[in-house]
Formats: structure tokens, sequence, C-alpha cells
């Protein structure tokens, strides 16, 4: 009996592929995706002008690519969210206090952020999602000095 019932399941199966329907299937089961790969290069630029993030993912991980070949003490790129109404003012505050990697690690407006990076390299972080609230609006951008007005984007969490 529990054999004809698997051999049934695989033909609906084999259908579902067959016609294409399988994908549709396979789409509307899927976790919410936790993760994005950011592509940043020498040009002071990257690809991801908005994030939206799913309350249904635990963490969220931000991948930080550098496809350039410049060091990074000329075309370094990191990823720093905060609210975006402290954007502004965390983005200027990081110039003046002349900081390792442009980056105050105490400042309490800064809810995450990644190492700087070079060209060719390749960073991290991860956001605890419960610690994000739906309906704010987030900025995330590049410390180093003068890239965050081409290098930013927003951030949102939906249910
Ligand atoms: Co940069």
């Amino acid at each position: 009996m529990r054999l004809k019932v698997n051999r049934i399941m695989n033909l609906i199966k084999k259908l579902l592929i067959g016609t294409g329907l399988g994908v549709v299937y396979s789409i509307a089961i899927a976790a919410p995706n936790c993760e994005v790969t950011i592509e940043s290069n020498d040009q002071v630029s990257w690809d991801t002008p908005t994030i939206t993030i799913s309350k249904a993912c635990k963490n969220f991980t931000v991948i930080l690519t550098h496809t350039g070949q410049l060091n990074k003490d000329i075309m370094g790129h990191n990823w720093v969210l905060t609210k975006q109404q402290d954007m502004e003012a965390v983005a200027k505050s990081v110039v003046t206090e002349k900081l390792t990697d442009f980056i105050n690690k105490e400042d309490p407006r800064i809810i995450a952020y990644t190492p700087m990076i070079s060209g060719g390299e390749k960073t991290t972080v991860e956001l605890d999602v419960s610690k994000l609230e739906i309906g704010q609006k987030y900025t995330y951008f590049c410390s180093y000095p003068e890239h965050s007005d081409l290098m930013n984007g927003l951030l949102e969490v939906v249910d």
C-alpha cells in the first residue's frame, strides 16, 4: 500500500515538473531569502539600491564583494546600517573623527557594519532581524569619505 502511494506521489511530481508547475510549486513553498550579495567596484558604486528583509528570517546575512583592484586606502568599501535619519550625521562624523577604516565602533546609531575591504576582497555581516522594526526606514552606505552619496541604499523589513 505504502509503495503504491509513493508511486502515485512520484507520478504527480513528474507530471508537475513536466508541465513546469513543479517550479511554481517549489517557489510557493520556499523559505524566505535571508541573504543578499552586494557587488561593489572601483567606480565608487555597488549594484544593490534596496534590500527587503522578511520578518520570517531570524538572521539576515549581508555579503559585500569588491570586484575592483584598488586598495582600501584609496577605494575602500564597507556596508554600514543606520536608521535613515541618522545616516548623514554618521557619514559625516567618520571623516572628522579620522577613524581607522572610517567607522566608530562605539557609535550607538550604527546598527551593523562590515570591515572595510579592498578590491578582490569579500566581507559579511549578520543582522539580528528581531532588532529591526517593520515600518522603520533604514539606510545602508559605505562610510569611506565621500562614498555615501553614491553608495547607499534603502533597507526595509516586511512581515
Ligand atoms: Co566605498
